[in-house]
């Protein structure tokens, strides 16, 4: 199969950080999934692998599925013990690639592309396969993204607007090196998004809007501009099964 993520997959290995992801959303869904020593965990659109390593290498089994091919075979390539890992497209009416309960799940910038009815699956799959107080950590585009202006060097959007789920609001990725990375990722409102967790018996536990730290300016200092300090680009969401 060939799709955007797909051709994109060598610039989501994780590592030394070089997209905007890497400052404001993976370490942040990681240090949201808490103490996973013996836990088994979710990890939805898993991609390359970078949050399931690290989930895995602080004690988790983790069970991570991605619809892309080659980045299942970039997230293989790399060190994956207590990692398994599945091709896998979830779709409205699938259901999940993996047998039992979990303690926790992850969806990290999975659902903002997807149709609204495949949303409500995953969201409805994972209600019933956690555990009773499994956390559910999310991260989608925030709301305020189509505020950016073209001065941001690490994202560009596109078209402006928030009232539309999907492909209304459409950006593009730059990697450290100015390099743009193949895909253009679109958005999903919070409104859908809290009010489907809810309707799946979810509480939420808490919602960060990530910026950049101090130490991160240090990190390729030509990257940064205002609009990256000033506006968020990413909701982290944690929920709670109850
Ligand atoms: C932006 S990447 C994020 C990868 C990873 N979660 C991370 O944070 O590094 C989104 C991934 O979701 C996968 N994806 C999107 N829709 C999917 C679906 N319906 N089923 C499985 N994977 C999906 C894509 O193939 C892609 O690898």
């Amino acid at each position: 199969m060939t799709d955007q993520y797909h051709n994109a997959a060598g610039s989501w290995t994780g590592g030394k950080p070089r997209l905007l992801s890497d400052f404001t959303v993976r370490p942040y869904v990681i240090n949201e999934c808490g103490d996973v020593r013996g836990r088994r965990v979710l990890d939805i659109g898993c991609g390359a692998g970078s949050i399931a390593r690290v989930l895995a290498d602080s004690g988790a089994e983790v069970c991570g599925f991605d619809k892309s091919e080659a980045m299942i075979e970039k997230a293989r390539s790399l060190p994956s013990d207590g990692i398994e890992y599945k091709v896998f497209e979830l779709t409205a009416d699938s259901g999940l690639p993996f047998e039992g309960h979990f303690d926790a799940a992850v969806s990290s910038m999975v659902w903002g592309p997807c149709p609204l009815d495949v949303v409500d699956n995953g969201n409805r799959l994972v209600s019933e396969s956690l555990d009773q107080g499994g956390r559910y950590i999310i991260a989608i585009a925030h709301p305020d993204m189509a505020n950016y202006k073209p001065d941001s060097k690490w994202i560009k959007v596109l078209s402006k607007g928030y009232h539309q789920n999907g492909d209304e609001v459409k950006f593009k990725v730059y990697d450290a090196d100015s390099k743009e990375i193949p895909l253009e990722g679109s958005h999903l409102t919070l409104e859908f998004m809290l009010q489907n967790l809810i309707n799946y018996g979810f509480q939420l536990e808490n919602i960060q809007a990530p910026k950049p730290t101090e130490n991160d300016r240090k990190t390729y200092p030509e990257m940064w501009s205002p609009d990256d300090f000033r506006i968020p680009f990413f909701s982290i969401i944690t929920a709670r099964k109850d």
